[in-house]
């Protein structure tokens, strides 16, 4: 099937030759023409320019022309740090911190990760892979088409390598990039482990057989007070480093402990959460962004402050040190229960004050680079797959801001197909 998008009010993200991701000070740039022309064929973006310089149609065979007018596309949301495989919702938290209880004290009395593995060790794949679809199906609809999903609420062997047994089936099932994460250090499992005894247990038993089976793209940990050290986290991504997986790390959600300079020194792909973060972490950052050939992205994650009531990252911070931005969902049943990158892309503007190219780049180019996905996900390029939002009309890309309780995603294509 041939379109022929005219009109476009904004073509935002579209390159002849992408760049692989934008610095901290180059996502305001982010490529964007005014009143564009977009082809699509077969699927595939073919060609784009500005209507001042639409060349004309000479083959009018099964063409179909759609006026864009008022309206802008984008490249599909790339959402690089999801929880989106796990078990049931986690709303009597909820109702425990609006009554008084902190997210670390609920976690400390059993609930937190610990409830959700609880649960989710009862649920047979078939279940997980059930819920996880039609999860799946709904980020879909409201404009991912590329996405990161983690293990991690398993916390015995059996239960990782199922979660990840349940991403690699939806890595088959579904026509979008997916990324899989061993979340291999999420929580201290219940029993006599500790973070060293379960970290080890890690290293010398599941990690090797999560990478024989190829099940992950990434390792992750949580480092943590509480949860798990520097010198674990540490330790896992030597050995995941040796087995040649690269890492993640959840870090400085609630304190700077120093994984940050040291997940750097490991060349981690992204750190993620950073809503706490220090003098230190910010110059090793930024010292990183300046002399690294693949610098490190700082990930963050607006869905979880907003619903912790915890600070926002400090991203224009960041992105004044030239630091790689992405923005993620964490879409996950305790600190961020929703996968909807709009909301997210919305509370980078109005709480982290990114210009509306920053905000977007952050959750398209940046995000697919940060799960290593810049060759096929995060911009608009000829030959590649046509993952497309189109917005129902706006004045301006503010308005993704502005709105705050619009749905502004009027229609997604994933393959040129309409969602
Ligand atoms: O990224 N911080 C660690 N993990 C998740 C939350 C896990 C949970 O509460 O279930 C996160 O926020
Ligand atoms: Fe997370």
């Amino acid at each position: 099937m041939r379109m022929l998008w005219k009109n476009i009010k904004g073509l935002v993200g579209a390159y002849e030759l992408p760049p692989t991701y934008l610095s901290g000070k180059e996502m305001r740039n982010f490529a964007f023409i005014e009143n564009a022309w977009l082809a699509i064929d077969n699927g595939n973006v073919v060609d784009f320019g500005a209507m001042s310089d639409f060349p004309g149609i000479t083959d009018w065979s099964g063409l179909d022309v759609v006026d864009c007018s008022g309206r802008f596309v984008l490249p599909a949301w790339c959402d690089s740090h999801t929880h989106l495989v796990h078990a049931a919702p986690r709303g009597r938290e909820f109702l425990a911190r609006l009554e008084g209880k902190s997210y670390q004290e609920i976690a400390a009395a059993g609930g937190g990760i610990l409830n959700s593995a609880k649960a989710l060790q009862q649920m047979t794949e078939e279940q997980l892979l059930g819920d996880a679809r039609v999860r799946l199906n709904q980020v879909i609809q409201s404009g991912t088409g590329a996405i990161e999903i983690k293990s991690g609420y398993g916390l015995t062997a059996e239960s990782e390598l199922k979660m990840l047994r349940v991403i690699s089936a939806l890595k088959k099932e579904f026509n979008i990039p997916i990324r899989a994460t061993f979340l291999a250090c999420h929580a201290v499992p219940e029993g006599d482990w500790t973070a060293e005894s379960w970290t080890d247990h890690v290293i010398r038993e599941l990690l090797p057989e999560v990478a024989k089976l190829n099940l992950a793209d990434y390792v992750d940990a949580f480092c943590e007070k509480g949860y798990f050290g520097v010198e674990n986290v540490e330790a896992l991504l030597k050995a995941a480093n040796q087995l040649s997986l690269s890492g993640k790390v959840h870090v400085n959600q609630f304190n700077a402990i120093g994984g940050v300079q040291m997940g750097i020194e490991h060349g981690v792909r992204s750190l993620d959460h950073l809503e706490e973060l220090c003098a230190e972490d910010l110059e090793a950052l930024s010292e990183n962004a300046r002399s690294a050939e693949s610098p490190v992205f700082a990930c963050a994650l607006p869905g979880c402050s907003y619903f912790l009531s915890i600070p926002y990252s400090p991203v224009r911070k960041l992105m004044d040190a030239d630091v790689p931005v992405a923005l993620a969902t964490d879409f996950n049943p305790g600190s961020a229960p929703s996968g909807n990158m709009g909301r997210v892309v919305q509370m980078g503007m109005v709480k982290m004050k990114m210009h509306p190219l920053e905000a977007i780049a952050a959750a398209t180019i940046n995000g697919a680079a940060a799960m290593g996905l810049q060759h096929a996900a995060g911009t608009i390029v000829p030959g590649r797959s046509a993952n497309l939002i189109v917005t129902k009309p706006m004045d301006g890309l503010e308005t993704m801001g502005y709105a705050f309780g619009e749905e502004l995603v009027e229609k997604v294509f994933i393959g040129g197909l309409e969602q």
